[in-house]
């Protein structure tokens, strides 16, 4: 069967970037920039993203377009007949489990946004009141399921849709509409009185707070942040043609990914120290702080319904890209149908999203390993699957792979000039740099 590819050179990044910019950038990065002291962290994320992350983003990228594979037929068409086929059974476990718990906090997104789009945080309501709305509705079994479930389902949509005609055309259009959407959030946020702490805190570093916790949940939130790690980047990376430029498509996805991190944060960080409020919320920054001030900021309620329908999309655009890597592999190892694929994988993540959604509440005294199972599978595969995926992943790049192969793929055959001369310092970091320093920053968050 003929494989589909991206269509377009701007279709590749709206695809790339869609998966990359999600909760990661308008949730999590924000609270973690809130908990680890502000610009210290955004400095050393930064670092993370250009110098450590993106060779390891290359890689993936490489690993993918040379085999034209899903991720688990990769490894065994690159390595065949050895034990690195376990890394594809590791590059389709992990997204797995990512969807299912992303798909629920997609849902909370989906339920916030009926509850700006209804006018509800333009009452006037108190700080504690949004804290016991939030968690009142994670900790119900019905209102979370059904979020969880809309949410899954649009996902599902996409991709039953096809590569070309479903994620790269839905991304075309929605991956600009999120960037005007953030920039008007972020014109509104630092325009309000008392704004310019927020600024200073986010840009103004203190570099004394810079310690292994904040390298090592920085790092985490850059592998997070681009994908990595896990057969997203791989499985697109192998949808893209032979003519393109694998090195620019992946810059390009770092910036845009950083980019809109940082405007996310601008949306933010002014806002809560315009009014006063504590930057180190954690998870509930998004969900109990920001809507406190939608509702006692002027237009507050329009931003309220702009800023969850961004989130929506954002995550939207990333599921899918996780989604994509399971049904992939059950197109192509497998053979069903690409339906049949969609609707399996949509079971499965149903219910173990479920589970997670349900450890809020009833199955709240549940615990493996001391954990609730959303807990579980945030930490399991944030701290863990991520990082060990991709240590091996640059691994078998610099250590596998033959070293032709690998320089080739990065500059088309030796054709394009400039990926040429900075190919000698790329492969240098991808053999010994990158998995160094990963296996330093890992053992360090495993000792502290
Ligand atoms: N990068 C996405 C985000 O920032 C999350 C994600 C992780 C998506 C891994 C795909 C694979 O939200």
């Amino acid at each position: 069967m003929e494989r589909e590819n991206f269509g377009t050179r701007f279709g590749v990044l709206v695809a790339m970037a869609g998966s990359a910019i999600g909760l990661g950038n308008l949730w999590r990065f924000p609270y973690l920039v809130g908990s680890y002291g502000g610009a210290a962290f955004v400095f050393v994320y930064i670092i993370c993203v250009f110098i450590l992350c993106l060779p390891i983003l290359f890689s993936e990228v490489i690993i993918g377009r040379r085999s034209s594979s899903n991720a688990f037929g990769a490894y065994r068409k690159l390595a065949p007949g050895t034990k690195w086929k376990w890394l594809g059974v590791l590059s389709i476990v992990t997204p797995l489990i990512i969807v299912s718990y992303y798909s629920v906090v997609g849902g909370w997104g989906v339920e916030y946004f009926f509850k700006a789009a209804m006018f509800e945080f333009t009452t006037g309501v108190t700080r504690s009141e949004l804290g016991s709305m939030f968690s009142k509705f994670t900790s119900s079994v019905w209102a979370p399921l059904m979020g969880h479930s809309i949410f899954l389902l649009l996902t599902a949509f996409i991709v039953i849709s096809g590569v070309k005609s479903g994620i790269e055309k839905f991304g075309k259009i929605m991956m600009p509409l999120l960037f005007v959407l953030i920039i008007v959030i972020a014109v509104r946020a630092v325009t309000l009185p008392g704004a310019a702490e927020g600024l200073k805190y986010l840009f103004s570093p203190d570099f004394s707070k810079i310690d292994a916790s904040v390298c090592s949940a920085a790092l985490g939130q850059a592998f997070f942040s681009l994908s990595l790690g896990m057969g997203t980047m791989l499985t697109y990376g192998s949808y893209i043609s032979k003519k393109e430029n694998l090195a620019a498509s992946s810059t390009y996805t770092a910036v845009s990914d950083t980019l809109f991190a940082l405007l996310a944060s601008c949306a933010i960080m002014p806002a809560v120290f315009a009014f006063g409020l504590n930057p180190q919320e954690g998870p509930s920054l998004v969900f109990e702080t920001l809507p406190f001030i939608f509702s006692n900021m002027p237009m507050g309620g329009i931003v309220a319904i702009l800023f969850f329908l961004a989130l929506i999309v954002a995550a939207l655009t990333s599921s899918i890209s996780l989604y994509e890597v399971v049904v992939a592999y059950l197109v192509e190892e497998k053979q069903y149908t690409r339906r049949g694929a969609s609707i399996l994988v949509f079971i499965v993540a149903w219910v173990l999203g479920a589970l997670c959604s349900l450890s809020f509440g009833p199955l709240s005294s549940f615990k493996i390993f001391g954990q609730t199972i959303f807990n579980l599978f945030d930490k399991l595969s944030a701290n863990i699957l991520m990082p060990v995926g991709g240590l091996l992943l640059v691994i078998f790049a610099g250590w596998v792979m033959k070293k032709d192969d690998v320089i080739s793929e990065f500059t088309n055959g030796g054709t394009l000039k400039c990926n040429r001369k900075i190919s000698g310092f790329v492969y240098f970091m991808i053999r010994y740099i990158c998995p160094l320093i990963v296996i330093a920053v890992f053992a360090s968050s495993l000792i502290f």
